[in-house]
């Protein structure tokens, strides 16, 4: 099928299989390989990317459900990857193995997109669902008070 989306403020014309999920299109077709592939079943937000500034799972979305939609990815978060919590998660050293942490940032601001000062409880709900095997919630959150601030 043939569609149209904006990722990362660009527009494209895309002729693929709607059946297709929107993190496969974004790494095989695209390069944007910011994005990763944890669990695809929707559990883990490894693959989390915005759509219209929500934050989904990219895993389990087919792209025959984003006609006409805004996609942005970790690529496009920032010009210069200067966005407030890459900064932030740069301070924090956060990452240890890394391959999450796309993922977090990107649900991550789309809660700071909502909510400016979230409290540490409400950050607790919002991230819960991003899983890091390697256990860095605490810098997580250490990060994203900071970029609140
Ligand atoms: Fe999409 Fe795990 S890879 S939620």
């Amino acid at each position: 099928m043939k569609q149209s989306m904006i990722i990362n403020g660009k527009a494209h014309e895309i002729t693929v299989d709607g059946d297709m999920p929107l993190l496969w299109f974004l790494r095989d077709n695209l390069e944007f390989t910011g994005t990763k592939f944890g669990c695809g079943s929707g559990l883990c937000g490894a693959c989390t990317v915005h759509v219209d500034g929500q934050a989904i799972r990219s895993c389990i979305t087919p792209v025959s459900t984003l006609v006409d939609k805004k996609i942005t990815t970790i690529e496009g978060l920032s010009e210069k990857g200067d966005h407030p919590l890459q900064k932030a998660w740069l301070n924090n050293n956060v990452p240890q193995c890394g391959y999450c942490q796309a993922g977090q940032i990107m649900n991550a601001a789309s809660l700071l997109a909502v909510n400016a000062a979230p409290t540490e409880a409400e950050i607790d709900t919002a991230m819960q669902g991003n899983i890091c095997r390697c256990g860095t919630y605490q810098r997580i959150k250490k990060a994203i008070v900071e970029a609140a601030d």
